[in-house]
C-alpha cells in the first residue's frame, strides 16, 4: 500500500475519483433537506454573505445563492472544486484549503460546513478560522455524522448482519486511520459554546433506510472508494465487499444509518469578539494557534491578498465604536508584539528580504512554530507581511525596528517593558489617591528605578 492511502490527514474520499459523482448525489438526496431546514430557521435572506466550506457537489452553495439573491454573495471553497457546478452569478468557487489557506476575516453573515471537519484532523484549527470568518452577530451551521453514538441494526439474517457490521467497521477504520473522529458530532453542542458562540442549537437526524436508497448507495460507493485499501490492508477480501454491496442494494434490507448531527450557533454582539481569551495575541507562548494565525492579511474581497499593512489598515475604518473600545482594551497585546518583534531582532533578519518563518527563528534563537505566530501576530498591525506560505518581509514600519539610525527598536523595547507598564497599570490608583503610582508598583520613583535597571534604563 502506497504510504498516502495510509497518511493521516489525507483526504481518504477524494474528488477526482469516479464514485463521488454518486456520493455526492447521495449527500444531497440524504441531507439537502435537513441543511436547508436549519439554513431556513437560521433566517438565511437576501442579502446575505455566505461561505459554503467544503462544498462537494455544490448542491448548498446552488440554494444559497439562489436564496441571498443578487445583493448577496456565496463564497464555495473545496480543496478540489472539479464537481463544484455553482454558476450563478453572485457565487464564487474558490480552491482553498479550510485548514491553512487564506479567509477572510469578519465578512460573512453564515459559515457553513457538511461533513467536512469530521475529515479533518487540524478540524479545531478549521473551527475556529471559520468563526472568525463570521460578522459580528452571523451564523455558524456544522453538520458531521457521530458514528459511535448508536449501533447499526441492519433487519437480515444473522450472517448478513455480520458481515454488514464488518464492512461497516473495517470502512470506519480505513477513516480514523487517516484522521476522521468518529465521534465528533456529538461534541457539537461543547465545541460550540466553548468557542464563545450565542444561541446554539444542536439536534440530530436519524433515517432507516432501505436497501438501494440514497443513503445504503452513499455506502456502496464509499465503500467502492476505499476498495484496494479496505483489500490492501487485509480488513477485507473482495468477496466480502461484492456480498456486501449486494446485501445494501436489496429492497429487502433495511438499517439505520448514522446520527447525523447538525449544530449552530451565532457569533456574539456587533463588537469583535475574536480577541478574547481564545485569542492568539494573548499567547503567543500558548496553545491558540489557529487564531494567532488568523491575524495573518488575508484576501480582500475582490480575492487579491492584502498586504499586512492594507489588512491592518481596512480593519482600522469601518468599526463599530464598541470594536474600536474594546481594540483599546486589547492595546497592550499590540505593543507587546512589537516589542517582541523588536527585541529578538527580526527586522533585522527580514531586512535581507522575504524569508521563511524557521530561518527567523534559528537565526533569532527562537522556537519555528511560536515565530510563526509571532509573525502572524506582526503582519496585522503591519511590522511584515506574509509574501507566500509562512514566508515574511518587512513593511516600511517594520523597518524602524532594525538597528541603526532612525531606529525605534530601543523605544518599542523600552516604552513597553515594566518601567513603563508597571506605573500605569495602577493608574486608576494614582487618580484615586493623587500620588504617583511608581513607588507603589516600582518599590522607588522612575529615575531611581532606571538607575538600578540599567538595561532598561538605557532605553527609556
Ligand atoms: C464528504 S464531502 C462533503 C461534500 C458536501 N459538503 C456535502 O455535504 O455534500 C467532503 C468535501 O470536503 C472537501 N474537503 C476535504 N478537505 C478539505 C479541506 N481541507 N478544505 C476544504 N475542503 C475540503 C472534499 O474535497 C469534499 O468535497
Amino acid at each position: 500500500m502506497s504510504s498516502s492511502l495510509t497518511d493521516r490527514g489525507t483526504y481518504s474520499l477524494a474528488n477526482a475519483a469516479e464514485q463521488a459523482r454518486q456520493r455526492f448525489a447521495s449527500l444531497e438526496a440524504c441531507f439537502d433537506g435537513v441543511t436547508i431546514r436549519h439554513l431556513e430557521e437560521m433566517g438565511v435572506a437576501p442579502g446575505w454573505s455566505c461561505l459554503e466550506v467544503g462544498g462537494g457537489g455544490g448542491s448548498i452553495a446552488r440554494w444559497l445563492a439562489e436564496r441571498v439573491g443578487p445583493r448577496g454573495r456565496v463564497v464555495v471553497t473545496d480543496i478540489d472544486p472539479q464537481r463544484l457546478r455553482v454558476e450563478l452569478p453572485n457565487s464564487e468557487v474558490r480552491r482553498h484549503d479550510i485548514t491553512r489557506d487564506p479567509l477572510e476575516r469578519e465578512t460573512f453573515d453564515l459559515v457553513h460546513e457538511r461533513l467536512v471537519l469530521v475529515h479533518l484532523p487540524e478540524r479545531d484549527r478549521a473551527l475556529d478560522r471559520m468563526i472568525t470568518a463570521l460578522k459580528p452577530g452571523g451564523w455558524l451551521l456544522i453538520e458531521d455524522f457521530d458514528i459511535t453514538w448508536m449501533r447499526l441494526t441492519p433487519a437480515c439474517e444473522p450472517a448478513d448482519a455480520l458481515l454488514f457490521r464488518k464492512v461497516i467497521g473495517s470502512f470506519h477504520e480505513i477513516l480514523t486511520r487517516a484522521g476522521v473522529d468518529p465521534a465528533y458530532g456529538r461534541r457539537f453542542h461543547t465545541v460550540l459554546r466553548e468557542r464563545g458562540l450565542v444561541d446554539v442549537h444542536a439536534e440530530g437526524h436519524i433515517e432507516i433506510a432501505a436497501g438501494g436508497s440514497p443513503a445504503w448507495r452513499l455506502h456502496q460507493a464509499n465503500v467502492e472508494q476505499l476498495r484496494d485499501r479496505l483489500v490492501g490492508s487485509g480488513l477485507l477480501d473482495d468477496d466480502e465487499i461484492e456480498r456486501f454491496q449486494r446485501l445494501v442494494g436489496s429492497p429487502e434490507f433495511s438499517s439505520n444509518y448514522h446520527p447525523f448531527v447538525s449544530a449552530r450557533g451565532r457569533r456574539p454582539g456587533r463588537a469583535r469578539r475574536d480577541r478574547g481569551s481564545q485569542d492568539g495575541l494573548g499567547s503567543p507562548n500558548g496553545t491558540s494557534r489557529e487564531s494567532f494565525e488568523e491575524e495573518a492579511g488575508g484576501r480582500s474581497t475582490d480575492g487579491r491578498r492584502n498586504s499586512g499593512v492594507a489588512a491592518h489598515q481596512a480593519r482600522a475604518t469601518n468599526k463599530s465604536a464598541d470594536a474600536r473600545l474594546f481594540e483599546l482594551i486589547e492595546g497592550y497585546k499590540g505593543s507587546q508584539v512589537v516589542a517582541a518583534v523588536a527585541e529578538l531582532g527580526v527586522a533585522d533578519v527580514l531586512a535581507a528580504g522575504p524569508t521563511s518563518t524557521e530561518e527567523v527563528a534559528r537565526v533569532c534563537g527562537a522556537d519555528p512554530d511560536a515565530m510563526l505566530r509571532l509573525l502572524r501576530c506582526g503582519a496585522t498591525v503591519g511590522l511584515v507581511e506574509e509574501v507566500t506560505a509562512e514566508q515574511f518581509s518587512l513593511t516600511e514600519m517594520g523597518t524602524y525596528l532594525r538597528r541603526g539610525e532612525r531606529s525605534l527598536r530601543d523605544a518599542a523595547t523600552g516604552l513597553t517593558g515594566p518601567t513603563h507598564w508597571q506605573p500605569w497599570s495602577r493608574l486608576a490608583d494614582g487618580v484615586r489617591t493623587g500620588q504617583p503610582t511608581a513607588a507603589q508598583t516600582l518599590g522607588s520613583d522612575v529615575m531611581s528605578y532606571a538607575a538600578a535597571h540599567p538595561e532598561e534604563g538605557a532605553r527609556v
